[in-house]
């Protein structure tokens, strides 16, 4: 361990501080989240991010290649000898001007992060990688958690790839994409199938874990946001070290959104940038608990000390209606985000707001994304639905510069785009129509034609 951060609770008026070597997910005073917390004078990060563009040339040490590391000094909790990587954060910031003008915005307008293309297809591994650092300086030799499927996939890619860890994961009977699950399958982790969602998986995974020491990989682990902080350090990379005006981004635990509200406190408060870009967490509509709080029921961050009474009310109210979370973006499929209290200091950092859009919205983005750019999975393309609705409302202008980010690949659920393009009605309405999607609006159908030559060369001219 490096001597330069500590872990410390998040709340305010508790404040307990922790050693950087002990395995918390929680504050063991009064229960809060915990932040691990560099101490800035003696780590000395650069005086510039520019300065991060000297580990270009270094591509061939594995500690410069990584997307998550070449940004060590800003997440340096461990020492370099211990880092962890499988070559994660090789992603793309991509200009995508036809999705830009579905969402309304001018052609050069609309940035699409796209983190897909991590090695197991989403932006987990970012955070994963720097679990397990923390993971390997501790000596852990088991770990666990409860997913939609990707953060399962991730964890059982790592533990396949270093042989340090063996990976036991908690999933949602029914409830996770089979793309994701015939990851965790293949990779060899312990697959523990739940007669329950991802939020009674994420309670079990919880007492297991803590029961039989398992060391715990969720977003409730402070470690795997440092690494998700770097996603925001390459889409400023990307911009040639300019800060956009909107981060757009899905929330389901809302671990993502908490890290990119970590990454801008501290990039301002190190002096590395001068203003912090807005941010808009979008929620699907049948799992929009952050949506219900911030906007409707009026929660916020104040000061670290959120009216607690606010959130505790709504969760009863979910378990005596019996509310479950449902939604085809699956991924986020999440009533009960653990992130939330640091979800809320990041929206007060970020001048944030938070939408919700329907599944409906939900899969004519995604095939505006497919069409327009690199694809990406349901969850994803909440962000491109959430942007396009805050357009609509004018509180993103026609000229600013906006940040969706992808968080998973096309091909994770190929299900759900499989049945918005087919022409077949009982497919669709079996996929898609029990969650209340109507119209396919961007459907690219197959063409049937016979095994004959002319029909076929009729069908190109037809079509094509
Ligand atoms: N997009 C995708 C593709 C995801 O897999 C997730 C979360 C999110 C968005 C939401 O991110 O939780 O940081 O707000 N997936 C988790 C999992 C819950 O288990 O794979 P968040």
């Amino acid at each position: 361990m490096t001597d330069l951060a500590f872990q410390k609770c998040i709340s305010p008026r508790c404040g307990a501080t922790y050693g950087i070597d002990e395995v918390r997910v929680e504050c063991s005073v009064c229960g809060n989240l915990l932040d691990v917390v560099y101490d800035w004078d003696r780590a000395k990060p650069p005086a510039s991010l520019k300065w991060f563009e000297q580990k270009w040339t270094r591509r061939h040490e594995p500690l410069c290649f990584s997307g998550v590391w070449r940004f060590y000094e800003l997440l340096p909790f461990a020492p370099p000898s211990q880092v962890v990587t499988i070559g994660e954060g090789q992603t793309l910031l991509q200009s995508a001007p036809s999705v830009a003008a579905y969402v309304g915005l001018n052609n050069s307008g609309l940035y699409l992060q796209y983190e897909g293309m991590n090695p197991s297809g989403s932006f987990k591994d970012n955070g994963m990688s720097a679990a397990f650092t923390h993971a390997r300086t501790i000596g852990a030799n088991r770990a666990a958690c409860a997913s939609t499927g990707n953060t399962s996939a991730s964890l059982a890619a790592y533990c396949s790839v270093t042989k340090l860890m063996r990976a036991v994961i908690f999933v949602g009977s029914g409830k996770i994409s089979y793309g994701k699950l015939s990851q965790a399958l293949d990779y060899g982790a312990l697959t523990v199938q739940i007669a329950g969602d991802f939020d009674d998986a994420m309670a079990r995974v919880k007492e297991a874990s803590r029961e039989l020491g398992i060391y715990l990989v969720n977003s409730v682990n402070p470690f795997r946001l440092e690494g998700q902080k770097t996603i925001m350090y390459r889409v400023l990379e990307a911009l040639r070290w300019e800060v956009p005006d909107w981060i757009v981004v899905p929330g389901g635990n809302l671990g993502n959104s908490s890290a990119f509200g970590k990454a801008f406190i501290e990039l301002k408060e190190i002096g590395l940038i001068d203003r912090i870009p807005r941010l808009a967490v979008i929620n699907a509509a049948g799992a929009n608990t952050l949506h219900e709080l911030y906007e409707r029921r009026g929660l916020r961050w104040n000061k670290g000390l959120p009216a607690e009474e606010t959130s505790t009310g709504y969760f009863g109210e979910l378990d005596a209606g019996g509310k479950r979370a449902s939604t085809i973006a699956s991924a986020i499929e999440i009533n009960r985000p653990v992130n939330l209290t640091k979800c809320l200091r990041a929206l007060e950092a970020c001048d944030g707001v938070v939408r919700e859009v329907t599944d409906q919205e939900i899969m004519d983005a995604k095939a505006q994304v497919g069409a327009g750019g690199l694809g990406c999975e349901p969850a994803s393309a909440a962000s491109v639905a959430g942007a396009r609705k805050l357009r609509a409302e004018g509180i993103i202008g026609v000229d600013e510069r906006v940040v969706c980010i992808l968080t998973g690949h096309q091909l994770k659920d190929p299900t759900a785009t499989v049945a918005y393009h087919t022409t077949d009605q009982d497919k669709f309405n079996e996929v898609l129509g029990s969650r209340g999607v109507k119209r396919a609006a961007y459907a690219n159908r197959a063409v049937a034609v016979p095994n004959d030559l002319d029909e076929i060369i009729k069908a190109i001219h037809l079509y094509g």
